[in-house]
């Protein structure tokens, strides 16, 4: 079926909805690059504040070799979504706790970063400017990737002199494409964060220190790995690139942020729906025997959205977990999902119409 008419509402029947899209497969988006029209660029200097953004043709940005993004890894970068509602009108889904995350990653890396205002406005251009790229709905969406790096040169360790926000946008789909739930292995030796580490904040540098770890588990056949504590490797902390939770009766846990966690948007999200689903939820130290004994188990991201968990592995003990769409699972991405694509009424403010 056409998606909706996303131009001039005339009353007339419009049969060419193609032209106010861009030419894509709609049906076989995954998680990857498509690049767009536009991107959003701001610059600043370190005693500056960020003022004055454009947007730009999407293209190469040329740096300094001697960047301290590329030299030693100041930079952050943030994920969001732009959804289209079945009337085919386009809303972001709580922008603002993604601008006040880059604020606290860029306090940690001595960075300047846009305030929430400039923040949201700035992505705001670059999903209008993109327009066409936003995906019909129930299609997929269009994830706006901010970027916020030291883009200034230096040699010895230390701030850098000029700094770079910058949003960039693609049409994506599903995360996980073709796998409608998660077998993950369980890591034993190796870390994604520790304690007083930036495991915390969405440091660039947190994403390709477990690559070998995930390439490896993914050559056995698992789609993911799940990392525990850095101190005792008793307690479950998170999956490469997201948040996890486990049901067990009618109790819902997920891993505290104390540091080495996280705080994902969709993971404060679910915690909400689910106590408003009058279940309860715990943030605490999750026990590896609790994940083991668990009746349901999902991760949580903007990218993976709420995606099942059918099976754990650890070592030579594998669990399988309930899932399908008689799962708490299921309900809360359903909500969530409804909420974000504007299927169901956001009682909660959490949206925000372009
Ligand atoms: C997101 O969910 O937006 C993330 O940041 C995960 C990313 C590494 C794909």
């Amino acid at each position: 079926m056409a998606p909706p008419f996303i131009g001039t509402q005339s009353g007339s029947i419009n049969n060419s909805w193609k032209e106010n899209y861009a030419d894509v497969d709609w049906d076989n988006l995954g998680f990857r690059l498509t690049t767009t029209d536009y991107m959003y660029i701001m610059k600043c200097s370190m005693k500056e504040n960020f003022s004055r953004g454009h947007l730009t043709n999407y293209g190469n940005i040329g740096i300094s070799p001697s960047a301290g993004v590329l030299n030693y890894g100041q930079g952050l970068f943030e994920g969001l979504k732009a959804y289209r509602k079945p009337d085919g009108r386009i809303q972001l889904f709580r922008p603002e706790h993604n601008a006040l995350r880059m604020q606290a990653g860029a306090r940690r890396l001595r960075m300047p970063s846009p305030s929430v205002e400039q923040f949201v406005e700035s992505v705001k251009q670059v999903v209008l400017a993109n327009k066409r790229w936003v995906p019909p709905h129930g299609k997929g969406s269009l994830y706006l990737r901010p970027l916020l790096m030291g883009s200034g040169s230096v040699l010895g360790i230390g701030p850098a002199p000029e700094y770079t926000f910058l949003i960039l946008a693609s049409p994506i789909g599903n995360f996980y494409k073709g796998r409608e739930s998660l077998n993950l292995l369980i890591e034993r030796d190796l870390h994604r964060a520790g304690p007083g580490g930036t495991g915390g904040i969405k440091s660039i540098t947190n994403y390709s220190g477990v690559y070998e770890t995930v390439a490896e588990a993914k050559a056995k056949g698992f789609s993911d790995v799940l990392f525990l504590d850095a101190v005792s490797g008793k307690y479950i902390e998170e999956v490469s690139s997201c948040n996890i939770f486990i049901l067990k009766d009618n109790v819902i846990s997920t891993p505290a942020t104390h540091g080495t966690i996280l705080p994902g948007v969709t993971r404060k999200s679910i915690i909400k729906l689910a106590s408003d689903m009058g279940y309860q939820v715990e943030e605490r130290n999750v026990p590896l025997e609790d994940l083991l004994n668990a009746d349901e188990v999902f991760c949580t991201g903007t990218a993976m959205v709420v995606t099942p968990v059918a099976s754990m592995t650890y070592i030579y003990t594998r669990v399988e977990y309930k899932t399908g769409n008689e799962t708490v699972t299921h309900k809360l991405h359903a909500t969530l999902t409804g909420i974000q694509t504007g299927v169901i009424e956001d009682k909660l403010g959490w949206t925000l119409p372009i």
